[in-house]
Protein backbone atom coordinates (compact mmCIF):
# COMPACT_ATOMS: atom_id res chain seq x y z
CA UNK A 1 0.00 0.00 0.00
CA UNK A 2 3.10 2.45 1.00
CA UNK A 3 4.86 1.51 -2.01
CA UNK A 4 1.77 2.25 -4.81
CA UNK A 5 0.91 5.39 -2.64
CA UNK A 6 4.93 6.36 -3.59
CA UNK A 7 4.19 5.02 -7.26
CA UNK A 8 1.05 7.26 -7.28
CA UNK A 9 2.74 10.25 -5.72
CA UNK A 10 5.58 10.23 -8.02
CA UNK A 11 3.05 9.74 -11.61
CA UNK A 12 0.88 12.78 -10.29
CA UNK A 13 4.23 14.75 -9.31
CA UNK A 14 4.86 14.68 -13.18
CA UNK A 15 1.21 15.34 -14.54
CA UNK A 16 1.08 18.28 -12.10
CA UNK A 17 -1.49 16.70 -10.06
CA UNK A 18 0.58 16.42 -6.68
CA UNK A 19 -2.03 18.17 -4.83
CA UNK A 20 -4.46 15.36 -4.95
CA UNK A 21 -2.70 13.67 -1.99
CA UNK A 22 -2.56 16.80 0.16
CA UNK A 23 -4.78 15.40 2.81
CA UNK A 24 -3.42 11.88 2.99
CA UNK A 25 -2.49 12.30 5.98
CA UNK A 26 -5.73 13.49 7.38
CA UNK A 27 -7.70 10.43 5.53
CA UNK A 28 -9.39 7.16 7.34
CA UNK A 29 -8.45 3.63 6.05
CA UNK A 30 -11.60 3.77 4.27
CA UNK A 31 -11.25 7.37 2.89
CA UNK A 32 -7.66 6.13 1.71
CA UNK A 33 -8.31 3.33 -0.06
CA UNK A 34 -11.40 4.99 -2.02
CA UNK A 35 -8.97 7.63 -3.08
CA UNK A 36 -6.14 4.97 -4.37
CA UNK A 37 -8.80 3.46 -6.35
CA UNK A 38 -10.23 6.55 -7.32
CA UNK A 39 -6.42 7.83 -8.79
CA UNK A 40 -5.67 4.59 -10.01
CA UNK A 41 -8.79 4.59 -12.36
CA UNK A 42 -7.50 7.51 -14.04
CA UNK A 43 -5.29 8.00 -16.90
CA UNK A 44 -3.57 11.28 -15.96
CA UNK A 45 -1.27 11.68 -19.14
CA UNK A 46 -4.81 11.21 -21.88
CA UNK A 47 -6.78 13.46 -19.31
CA UNK A 48 -3.54 16.42 -19.64
CA UNK A 49 -4.26 16.00 -23.57
CA UNK A 50 -7.82 15.95 -23.59
CA UNK A 51 -7.92 19.01 -20.93
CA UNK A 52 -5.12 20.89 -23.18
CA UNK A 53 -7.12 20.13 -26.39
CA UNK A 54 -10.69 21.04 -24.87
CA UNK A 55 -9.33 24.46 -24.15
CA UNK A 56 -7.56 25.01 -27.43
CA UNK A 57 -10.73 23.97 -28.51
CA UNK A 58 -13.14 26.52 -26.39
CA UNK A 59 -10.39 29.35 -26.57
CA UNK A 60 -11.01 28.77 -31.21
CA UNK A 61 -14.60 28.81 -30.74
CA UNK A 62 -14.75 32.09 -28.58
CA UNK A 63 -12.75 33.80 -30.71
CA UNK A 64 -14.50 32.55 -33.96
CA UNK A 65 -16.64 33.97 -36.30
CA UNK A 66 -20.07 33.04 -35.87
CA UNK A 67 -21.21 30.73 -38.27
CA UNK A 68 -23.92 32.65 -40.35
CA UNK A 69 -21.67 32.43 -43.37
CA UNK A 70 -21.13 29.09 -43.65
CA UNK A 71 -24.16 27.62 -42.44
CA UNK A 72 -27.23 25.91 -45.07
CA UNK A 73 -30.55 24.77 -43.84
CA UNK A 74 -31.86 20.95 -43.85
CA UNK A 75 -32.24 20.36 -47.57
CA UNK A 76 -35.83 18.97 -48.35
CA UNK A 77 -34.75 15.73 -50.05
CA UNK A 78 -32.86 14.73 -46.72
CA UNK A 79 -36.03 15.95 -44.62
CA UNK A 80 -39.31 13.76 -44.01
CA UNK A 81 -41.97 15.37 -42.06
CA UNK A 82 -44.73 13.84 -39.96
CA UNK A 83 -47.28 16.31 -41.43
CA UNK A 84 -46.08 17.31 -45.16
CA UNK A 85 -45.36 13.88 -45.95
CA UNK A 86 -48.44 12.42 -44.98
CA UNK A 87 -48.80 10.04 -47.73
CA UNK A 88 -45.45 8.26 -46.80
CA UNK A 89 -46.13 7.71 -43.25
CA UNK A 90 -47.90 4.40 -43.29
CA UNK A 91 -45.06 2.72 -45.55
CA UNK A 92 -42.06 3.90 -43.17
CA UNK A 93 -44.50 2.38 -40.49
CA UNK A 94 -45.26 -0.97 -42.11
CA UNK A 95 -41.10 -0.90 -42.95
CA UNK A 96 -40.11 0.10 -39.18
CA UNK A 97 -42.49 -2.64 -37.95
CA UNK A 98 -40.77 -5.15 -40.17
CA UNK A 99 -37.56 -4.50 -38.50
CA UNK A 100 -38.95 -4.54 -35.22
CA UNK A 101 -40.17 -8.26 -36.20
CA UNK A 102 -37.69 -9.38 -37.46
CA UNK A 103 -35.60 -8.85 -34.28
CA UNK A 104 -33.27 -5.58 -35.99
CA UNK A 105 -34.18 -2.92 -33.63
CA UNK A 106 -32.95 -1.80 -30.69
CA UNK A 107 -33.17 1.17 -28.29
CA UNK A 108 -30.37 2.76 -26.66
CA UNK A 109 -31.17 5.11 -23.54
CA UNK A 110 -28.46 7.59 -22.48
CA UNK A 111 -29.36 7.71 -18.74
CA UNK A 112 -25.77 8.93 -17.47
CA UNK A 113 -26.88 12.62 -16.61
CA UNK A 114 -26.66 13.32 -13.33
CA UNK A 115 -29.93 15.75 -13.52
CA UNK A 116 -28.75 18.46 -11.79
CA UNK A 117 -31.26 21.62 -12.30
CA UNK A 118 -33.94 18.80 -11.15
CA UNK A 119 -32.31 18.41 -8.03
CA UNK A 120 -33.27 14.75 -7.00
CA UNK A 121 -30.34 12.33 -5.45
CA UNK A 122 -31.67 9.14 -7.58
CA UNK A 123 -31.95 8.65 -11.48
CA UNK A 124 -34.03 11.01 -13.42
CA UNK A 125 -35.27 8.16 -14.98
CA UNK A 126 -37.08 6.70 -11.73
CA UNK A 127 -39.04 10.03 -11.20
CA UNK A 128 -42.78 10.50 -10.86
CA UNK A 129 -43.92 13.56 -12.48
CA UNK A 130 -47.46 12.79 -10.42
CA UNK A 131 -49.56 11.56 -12.90
CA UNK A 132 -52.82 9.49 -11.95
CA UNK A 133 -50.76 6.07 -12.10
CA UNK A 134 -47.79 7.37 -10.98
CA UNK A 135 -45.65 5.54 -13.25
CA UNK A 136 -42.03 6.98 -13.43
CA UNK A 137 -40.06 7.66 -16.62
CA UNK A 138 -38.21 4.55 -16.88
CA UNK A 139 -41.77 2.58 -16.64
CA UNK A 140 -43.83 4.05 -19.48
CA UNK A 141 -40.57 3.87 -21.31
CA UNK A 142 -40.53 0.00 -21.21
CA UNK A 143 -44.31 0.17 -21.36
CA UNK A 144 -43.63 1.63 -24.43
CA UNK A 145 -41.61 -1.12 -25.83
CA UNK A 146 -43.57 -4.14 -24.40
CA UNK A 147 -45.85 -2.86 -26.36
CA UNK A 148 -44.42 -2.21 -29.52
CA UNK A 149 -43.30 -6.08 -29.37
CA UNK A 150 -46.92 -6.58 -28.96
CA UNK A 151 -47.74 -4.59 -32.57
CA UNK A 152 -45.02 -6.16 -33.88
CA UNK A 153 -46.38 -9.66 -33.22
CA UNK A 154 -49.72 -8.80 -34.32
CA UNK A 155 -48.74 -7.58 -37.71
CA UNK A 156 -46.28 -10.33 -38.23
CA UNK A 157 -47.20 -13.37 -36.40
CA UNK A 158 -44.26 -13.97 -34.20
CA UNK A 159 -42.47 -12.83 -31.53
CA UNK A 160 -39.96 -10.20 -30.92
CA UNK A 161 -37.82 -8.16 -28.85
CA UNK A 162 -36.65 -5.29 -28.89
CA UNK A 163 -33.37 -5.02 -26.44
CA UNK A 164 -33.24 -2.03 -24.40
CA UNK A 165 -29.58 -1.02 -23.73
CA UNK A 166 -28.98 1.80 -20.85
CA UNK A 167 -26.31 3.97 -20.68
CA UNK A 168 -26.14 4.60 -16.68
CA UNK A 169 -22.85 6.31 -14.98
CA UNK A 170 -21.20 5.95 -12.23
CA UNK A 171 -23.52 7.73 -10.18
CA UNK A 172 -26.87 6.44 -11.59
CA UNK A 173 -25.54 2.76 -12.66
CA UNK A 174 -26.61 0.71 -8.90
CA UNK A 175 -30.01 2.75 -8.38
CA UNK A 176 -31.32 1.95 -11.77
CA UNK A 177 -30.41 -1.55 -11.56
CA UNK A 178 -32.06 -1.70 -7.92
CA UNK A 179 -34.92 0.16 -9.51
CA UNK A 180 -35.82 -2.34 -12.34
CA UNK A 181 -34.89 -5.15 -10.28
CA UNK A 182 -37.64 -3.31 -7.40
CA UNK A 183 -40.01 -3.33 -10.15
CA UNK A 184 -39.30 -6.55 -12.07
CA UNK A 185 -38.58 -5.17 -15.33
CA UNK A 186 -41.63 -3.86 -15.72
CA UNK A 187 -42.64 -6.96 -17.34
CA UNK A 188 -39.25 -6.76 -19.85
CA UNK A 189 -37.21 -9.99 -19.60
CA UNK A 190 -33.51 -9.30 -17.40
CA UNK A 191 -31.31 -10.52 -20.46
CA UNK A 192 -33.02 -7.92 -22.59
CA UNK A 193 -32.26 -4.73 -20.89
CA UNK A 194 -28.42 -4.15 -20.79
CA UNK A 195 -27.14 -1.94 -18.25
CA UNK A 196 -23.66 -0.37 -18.97
CA UNK A 197 -21.61 2.49 -17.44
CA UNK A 198 -20.17 5.56 -19.33
CA UNK A 199 -16.71 7.05 -18.08
CA UNK A 200 -16.20 9.72 -15.77
CA UNK A 201 -13.97 12.30 -15.75
CA UNK A 202 -12.92 14.80 -13.19
CA UNK A 203 -13.98 18.83 -13.19
CA UNK A 204 -10.80 20.72 -13.44
CA UNK A 205 -9.42 24.28 -12.66
CA UNK A 206 -8.88 26.98 -15.33
CA UNK A 207 -5.14 25.95 -15.56
CA UNK A 208 -5.85 22.41 -15.36
CA UNK A 209 -5.77 20.87 -11.92
CA UNK A 210 -8.13 18.37 -10.48
CA UNK A 211 -10.47 19.42 -8.20
CA UNK A 212 -11.86 17.71 -5.31
CA UNK A 213 -14.85 17.17 -3.96
CA UNK A 214 -13.63 16.15 -0.49
CA UNK A 215 -10.23 15.95 1.32
CA UNK A 216 -10.08 11.79 -0.39
CA UNK A 217 -12.34 12.18 -2.62
CA UNK A 218 -12.22 13.78 -6.78
CA UNK A 219 -14.99 15.86 -7.71
CA UNK A 220 -15.91 13.36 -10.76
CA UNK A 221 -18.74 13.60 -13.59
CA UNK A 222 -19.85 11.72 -16.27
CA UNK A 223 -18.05 12.67 -19.82
CA UNK A 224 -21.08 13.93 -21.29
CA UNK A 225 -23.86 11.69 -23.47
CA UNK A 226 -21.56 11.41 -25.77
CA UNK A 227 -19.70 9.23 -23.22
CA UNK A 228 -21.92 6.86 -25.24
CA UNK A 229 -18.79 5.54 -27.95
CA UNK A 230 -16.44 5.15 -25.86
CA UNK A 231 -18.35 3.21 -23.35
CA UNK A 232 -20.03 1.29 -26.50
CA UNK A 233 -16.20 0.23 -27.00
CA UNK A 234 -15.70 -0.68 -23.88
CA UNK A 235 -18.44 -2.55 -22.60
CA UNK A 236 -18.46 -5.08 -25.88
CA UNK A 237 -22.01 -3.23 -26.89
CA UNK A 238 -21.86 -3.32 -30.22
CA UNK A 239 -20.26 -7.20 -30.18
CA UNK A 240 -23.82 -7.61 -28.19
CA UNK A 241 -25.62 -5.95 -30.63
CA UNK A 242 -23.78 -8.09 -33.79
CA UNK A 243 -24.78 -11.21 -32.02
CA UNK A 244 -28.23 -10.53 -31.05
CA UNK A 245 -28.86 -9.61 -34.88
CA UNK A 246 -29.73 -5.89 -34.53
CA UNK A 247 -28.92 -3.44 -37.89
CA UNK A 248 -31.03 -0.40 -36.43
CA UNK A 249 -30.38 1.60 -33.14
CA UNK A 250 -32.54 4.28 -31.78
CA UNK A 251 -31.02 6.24 -29.03
CA UNK A 252 -33.21 8.70 -27.04
CA UNK A 253 -32.58 10.77 -23.91
CA UNK A 254 -34.09 10.01 -20.39
CA UNK A 255 -35.95 12.74 -19.77
CA UNK A 256 -38.40 13.32 -22.84
CA UNK A 257 -41.53 12.12 -21.49
CA UNK A 258 -43.04 11.88 -24.68
CA UNK A 259 -40.33 10.03 -26.23
CA UNK A 260 -41.68 6.98 -29.14
CA UNK A 261 -39.06 4.78 -28.43
CA UNK A 262 -38.20 3.00 -31.39
CA UNK A 263 -40.80 4.67 -33.03
CA UNK A 264 -41.44 2.42 -36.41
CA UNK A 265 -42.51 5.49 -38.57
CA UNK A 266 -39.11 6.85 -37.94
CA UNK A 267 -36.71 3.85 -38.17
CA UNK A 268 -38.75 3.02 -41.21
CA UNK A 269 -37.76 6.59 -42.54
CA UNK A 270 -34.18 5.97 -42.04
CA UNK A 271 -33.69 2.72 -43.51
CA UNK A 272 -36.08 3.86 -46.63
CA UNK A 273 -33.99 6.67 -46.82
CA UNK A 274 -30.63 3.90 -47.07
CA UNK A 275 -29.16 6.34 -44.04
CA UNK A 276 -26.71 5.48 -41.68
CA UNK A 277 -27.51 8.42 -39.04
CA UNK A 278 -30.44 9.92 -38.53
CA UNK A 279 -32.05 12.95 -36.39
CA UNK A 280 -35.78 13.56 -35.73
CA UNK A 281 -36.57 17.46 -34.57
CA UNK A 282 -38.96 19.42 -33.68
CA UNK A 283 -39.91 22.98 -35.09
CA UNK A 284 -38.31 25.57 -33.30
CA UNK A 285 -40.66 28.24 -32.01
CA UNK A 286 -39.16 31.20 -32.39
CA UNK A 287 -35.94 32.50 -33.35
CA UNK A 288 -34.42 33.36 -29.21
CA UNK A 289 -35.83 29.42 -28.24
CA UNK A 290 -32.81 28.57 -27.19
CA UNK A 291 -32.47 25.21 -29.02
CA UNK A 292 -29.78 23.60 -30.98
CA UNK A 293 -30.65 23.57 -34.69
CA UNK A 294 -29.72 20.67 -37.33
CA UNK A 295 -28.31 22.21 -40.31
CA UNK A 296 -24.90 21.81 -42.62
CA UNK A 297 -22.04 23.98 -42.00
CA UNK A 298 -19.34 23.95 -44.74
CA UNK A 299 -21.33 21.55 -46.46
CA UNK A 300 -20.76 19.00 -42.86
CA UNK A 301 -24.29 18.07 -40.62
CA UNK A 302 -23.98 19.12 -36.59
CA UNK A 303 -26.24 21.10 -34.07
CA UNK A 304 -25.15 24.83 -34.20
CA UNK A 305 -26.23 26.16 -30.77
CA UNK A 306 -28.55 29.48 -30.72
CA UNK A 307 -25.09 31.35 -29.31
CA UNK A 308 -23.32 30.49 -32.48
CA UNK A 309 -25.15 32.53 -34.75
CA UNK A 310 -26.35 35.90 -34.77
CA UNK A 311 -30.26 37.12 -34.49
CA UNK A 312 -30.15 38.21 -38.16
CA UNK A 313 -29.56 34.99 -39.08
CA UNK A 314 -32.05 33.20 -35.95
CA UNK A 315 -34.59 35.05 -37.67
CA UNK A 316 -34.50 34.59 -40.87
CA UNK A 317 -37.62 32.91 -42.58
CA UNK A 318 -38.01 30.74 -45.77
CA UNK A 319 -40.79 31.70 -48.41
CA UNK A 320 -43.01 29.26 -47.09
CA UNK A 321 -42.92 31.46 -43.29
CA UNK A 322 -40.84 29.54 -41.59
CA UNK A 323 -37.62 29.78 -39.39
CA UNK A 324 -34.93 28.83 -42.09
CA UNK A 325 -33.29 27.27 -39.15
CA UNK A 326 -35.57 25.45 -37.70
CA UNK A 327 -34.86 21.98 -37.29
CA UNK A 328 -34.80 22.16 -33.46
CA UNK A 329 -32.13 19.21 -32.29
CA UNK A 330 -34.26 17.10 -29.57
CA UNK A 331 -31.57 14.17 -29.24
CA UNK A 332 -33.67 11.39 -30.38
CA UNK A 333 -31.39 9.90 -33.00
CA UNK A 334 -31.35 6.68 -35.50
CA UNK A 335 -28.07 4.74 -35.87
CA UNK A 336 -27.22 1.44 -37.89
CA UNK A 337 -24.61 -0.63 -36.14
CA UNK A 338 -22.25 -0.75 -38.73
CA UNK A 339 -22.44 3.07 -38.61
CA UNK A 340 -21.47 3.17 -34.99
CA UNK A 341 -18.94 0.49 -35.27
CA UNK A 342 -17.00 2.96 -37.64
CA UNK A 343 -17.68 5.57 -35.20
CA UNK A 344 -16.19 3.58 -32.07
CA UNK A 345 -13.00 1.95 -34.03
CA UNK A 346 -12.18 5.16 -36.04
CA UNK A 347 -13.60 8.70 -35.06
CA UNK A 348 -14.07 8.70 -31.40
CA UNK A 349 -11.00 8.96 -30.48
CA UNK A 350 -10.65 12.12 -32.40
CA UNK A 351 -13.39 13.75 -31.47
CA UNK A 352 -12.53 16.61 -28.14
CA UNK A 353 -14.39 17.40 -25.39
CA UNK A 354 -16.43 20.79 -25.10
CA UNK A 355 -15.85 22.58 -21.97
CA UNK A 356 -18.63 23.51 -19.94
CA UNK A 357 -17.55 26.48 -17.17
CA UNK A 358 -19.08 25.61 -14.01
CA UNK A 359 -19.62 27.14 -10.25
CA UNK A 360 -17.85 23.74 -8.86
CA UNK A 361 -17.77 23.22 -4.88
CA UNK A 362 -14.34 22.46 -3.97
CA UNK A 363 -12.12 21.68 -1.07
CA UNK A 364 -8.83 24.55 -1.39
CA UNK A 365 -5.50 24.01 -0.75
CA UNK A 366 -6.30 25.04 3.39
CA UNK A 367 -8.83 22.12 3.33
CA UNK A 368 -12.10 24.10 3.29
CA UNK A 369 -14.94 23.26 1.42
CA UNK A 370 -15.59 26.37 -1.27
CA UNK A 371 -18.91 27.05 -3.05
CA UNK A 372 -17.81 29.43 -5.59
CA UNK A 373 -19.68 32.88 -6.54
CA UNK A 374 -18.11 32.58 -10.03
CA UNK A 375 -17.16 30.24 -12.09
CA UNK A 376 -13.68 28.44 -11.05
CA UNK A 377 -13.52 25.42 -13.69
CA UNK A 378 -14.20 23.17 -15.98
CA UNK A 379 -16.27 20.11 -16.82
CA UNK A 380 -15.62 18.25 -19.87
CA UNK A 381 -18.01 16.35 -21.88
CA UNK A 382 -19.09 14.82 -25.48
CA UNK A 383 -22.61 15.11 -26.97
CA UNK A 384 -23.97 12.14 -28.71
CA UNK A 385 -24.79 14.28 -31.84
CA UNK A 386 -20.65 14.91 -32.27
CA UNK A 387 -20.78 12.12 -35.05
CA UNK A 388 -23.06 13.57 -37.82
CA UNK A 389 -20.33 14.76 -39.71
CA UNK A 390 -19.05 11.53 -40.32
CA UNK A 391 -22.65 10.38 -41.79
CA UNK A 392 -22.30 9.23 -45.21
CA UNK A 393 -25.97 9.67 -45.44
CA UNK A 394 -27.72 11.87 -42.77
CA UNK A 395 -31.42 12.51 -42.83
CA UNK A 396 -33.84 14.51 -40.55
CA UNK A 397 -37.54 13.86 -39.32
CA UNK A 398 -39.76 16.47 -38.14
CA UNK A 399 -42.11 15.64 -35.97
CA UNK A 400 -44.84 17.80 -34.31
CA UNK A 401 -43.60 18.79 -30.49
CA UNK A 402 -47.05 18.19 -28.72
CA UNK A 403 -46.62 14.75 -29.79
CA UNK A 404 -43.36 13.83 -29.28
CA UNK A 405 -40.98 16.43 -26.75
CA UNK A 406 -41.72 17.60 -23.49
CA UNK A 407 -38.09 17.21 -21.80
CA UNK A 408 -37.62 17.05 -17.57
CA UNK A 409 -35.29 19.45 -16.99
CA UNK A 410 -36.08 21.31 -14.28
CA UNK A 411 -37.59 21.19 -10.55
CA UNK A 412 -41.21 22.81 -10.46
CA UNK A 413 -39.80 25.61 -8.04
CA UNK A 414 -37.55 26.92 -10.49
CA UNK A 415 -39.32 28.24 -13.63
CA UNK A 416 -42.48 27.28 -15.80
CA UNK A 417 -40.44 25.76 -18.82
CA UNK A 418 -39.78 21.81 -18.81
CA UNK A 419 -40.28 21.05 -15.42
CA UNK A 420 -42.58 18.21 -13.75
CA UNK A 421 -45.72 20.17 -14.41
CA UNK A 422 -45.49 20.90 -17.83
CA UNK A 423 -44.08 17.02 -18.36
CA UNK A 424 -47.22 15.98 -16.82
CA UNK A 425 -49.57 18.19 -18.55
CA UNK A 426 -48.13 17.43 -22.20
CA UNK A 427 -48.21 13.86 -22.00
CA UNK A 428 -52.62 14.05 -20.16
CA UNK A 429 -53.02 16.89 -23.20
CA UNK A 430 -51.67 13.94 -26.28
CA UNK A 431 -53.65 11.60 -24.31
CA UNK A 432 -56.74 14.05 -23.94
CA UNK A 433 -56.32 14.36 -28.02
CA UNK A 434 -56.33 10.29 -28.34
CA UNK A 435 -59.43 10.15 -26.99
CA UNK A 436 -61.03 12.72 -28.96
CA UNK A 437 -59.28 11.07 -32.35
CA UNK A 438 -60.89 7.85 -31.29
CA UNK A 439 -64.17 9.35 -30.80
CA UNK A 440 -64.97 10.15 -26.78
CA UNK A 441 -65.74 13.07 -25.26
CA UNK A 442 -65.75 14.55 -22.12
CA UNK A 443 -68.20 16.50 -20.04
CA UNK A 444 -68.21 19.00 -17.73
CA UNK A 445 -69.46 18.09 -13.56
CA UNK A 446 -72.93 19.36 -15.64
CA UNK A 447 -72.83 16.77 -18.01
CA UNK A 448 -72.05 19.64 -21.15
CA UNK A 449 -69.34 18.67 -23.47
CA UNK A 450 -65.90 20.45 -22.64
CA UNK A 451 -64.66 21.94 -26.20
CA UNK A 452 -62.57 19.73 -28.38
CA UNK A 453 -59.71 22.34 -27.41
CA UNK A 454 -60.05 23.83 -24.08
CA UNK A 455 -59.48 27.26 -23.28
CA UNK A 456 -56.63 27.78 -21.19
CA UNK A 457 -57.19 31.19 -19.85
CA UNK A 458 -54.30 31.62 -17.76
CA UNK A 459 -50.63 29.46 -17.10
CA UNK A 460 -52.63 28.02 -14.10
CA UNK A 461 -55.27 26.65 -16.18
CA UNK A 462 -55.17 22.51 -15.60
CA UNK A 463 -55.17 20.37 -18.84
CA UNK A 464 -57.63 17.76 -18.55
CA UNK A 465 -56.75 14.66 -16.52
CA UNK A 466 -56.17 12.06 -18.87
CA UNK A 467 -53.92 9.07 -18.91
CA UNK A 468 -53.59 6.02 -21.50
CA UNK A 469 -51.49 3.04 -20.56
CA UNK A 470 -48.75 2.92 -23.11
CA UNK A 471 -49.92 -1.03 -22.82
CA UNK A 472 -53.17 -0.12 -24.09
CA UNK A 473 -51.85 2.47 -26.99
CA UNK A 474 -48.84 3.21 -27.98
CA UNK A 475 -49.34 6.56 -30.25
CA UNK A 476 -52.91 6.59 -30.04
CA UNK A 477 -53.90 3.47 -31.85
CA UNK A 478 -56.39 0.97 -30.70
CA UNK A 479 -58.86 3.21 -28.73
CA UNK A 480 -62.23 3.08 -30.51
CA UNK A 481 -63.54 -0.01 -28.32
CA UNK A 482 -62.71 1.81 -25.32
CA UNK A 483 -64.23 5.52 -25.70
CA UNK A 484 -65.67 5.66 -28.93
CA UNK A 485 -69.10 7.43 -28.96
CA UNK A 486 -68.98 7.72 -25.17
CA UNK A 487 -68.37 10.61 -22.44
CA UNK A 488 -65.93 10.99 -19.52
CA UNK A 489 -65.83 12.69 -16.48
CA UNK A 490 -62.28 13.29 -15.85
CA UNK A 491 -59.81 12.39 -14.36
CA UNK A 492 -59.80 9.14 -17.04
CA UNK A 493 -57.33 6.75 -17.00
CA UNK A 494 -57.32 3.31 -19.20
CA UNK A 495 -54.89 0.20 -18.74
CA UNK A 496 -55.12 -2.80 -19.43
CA UNK A 497 -58.15 -3.68 -16.88
CA UNK A 498 -60.39 -1.04 -18.83
CA UNK A 499 -61.63 2.58 -18.30
CA UNK A 500 -61.62 4.46 -14.88
CA UNK A 501 -63.12 8.00 -14.33
CA UNK A 502 -64.22 9.85 -11.88
CA UNK A 503 -66.79 8.97 -9.43
CA UNK A 504 -69.97 11.17 -9.51
CA UNK A 505 -72.74 11.52 -7.10
CA UNK A 506 -70.75 8.21 -5.25
CA UNK A 507 -71.36 6.19 -8.78
CA UNK A 508 -69.30 5.56 -11.55
CA UNK A 509 -70.57 7.45 -14.69
P1 LIG B 1 -28.78 16.90 -19.94
O1 LIG B 1 -27.69 17.52 -20.71
O2 LIG B 1 -30.09 17.56 -19.90
O3 LIG B 1 -28.23 16.64 -18.47
O4 LIG B 1 -28.92 15.41 -20.45
P2 LIG B 1 -28.92 16.04 -17.19
O5 LIG B 1 -27.88 15.30 -16.46
O6 LIG B 1 -30.16 15.25 -17.50
O7 LIG B 1 -29.36 17.32 -16.38
P3 LIG B 1 -28.50 18.53 -15.78
O8 LIG B 1 -27.90 19.24 -16.95
O9 LIG B 1 -27.48 17.94 -14.84
O10 LIG B 1 -29.54 19.33 -15.07
C1 LIG B 1 -29.63 15.05 -21.60
C2 LIG B 1 -29.64 13.53 -21.65
O11 LIG B 1 -28.31 13.04 -21.74
C3 LIG B 1 -28.06 12.12 -20.69
C4 LIG B 1 -29.04 12.47 -19.59
O12 LIG B 1 -29.24 11.36 -18.73
C5 LIG B 1 -30.25 12.85 -20.41
O13 LIG B 1 -30.93 11.69 -20.85
N1 LIG B 1 -26.66 12.27 -20.24
C6 LIG B 1 -26.16 13.49 -19.94
C7 LIG B 1 -25.89 11.15 -20.17
O14 LIG B 1 -26.34 10.02 -20.45
N2 LIG B 1 -24.59 11.30 -19.77
C8 LIG B 1 -24.06 12.49 -19.45
O15 LIG B 1 -22.87 12.55 -19.10
C9 LIG B 1 -24.87 13.63 -19.54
Amino acid sequence: MRMDVKTLQRSLDEAGQSHLLQFWGELSDTQRSHLLEELQGLHLQELNGFFHRAMDGFSASSTQEKVDARMEAVPRDVLGSFTRDREHLKDWEAEGFTHIAHGKVAVLLLAGGQGTRLGVTYPKGMYDVGLPSHKSLFQIQAERILKLQRLAKEKHGKDCIIPWYIMTSGRTMESTREFFQKHRNFGLSEENIILFQQGMLPAMSFDGKILMEEKGKLSMAPDGNGGLYRALGAHGILKDMERRGIEYIHVYCVDNILVKVADPVFIGFCVAKEADCGAKVVEKMNPTEPVGVVCRVDGVYQVVEYSEITLATAQKRSPDGRLMYNAGNIANHYFTRKFLQQVVEVHEPQLQHHVAVKKIPHVDTQGSLVHPEKPNGIKMEKFVFDIFQFAKKFVVFEVLREEEFSPLKNADSQNGKDNPSTARHALMSLHHCWVLNAGGHFVDENGTRIPAIPLMKDAGDLPIQCEISPLVSYAGEGLEPYVQGQEFHAPLTIDESGVHQAVRNGVHP
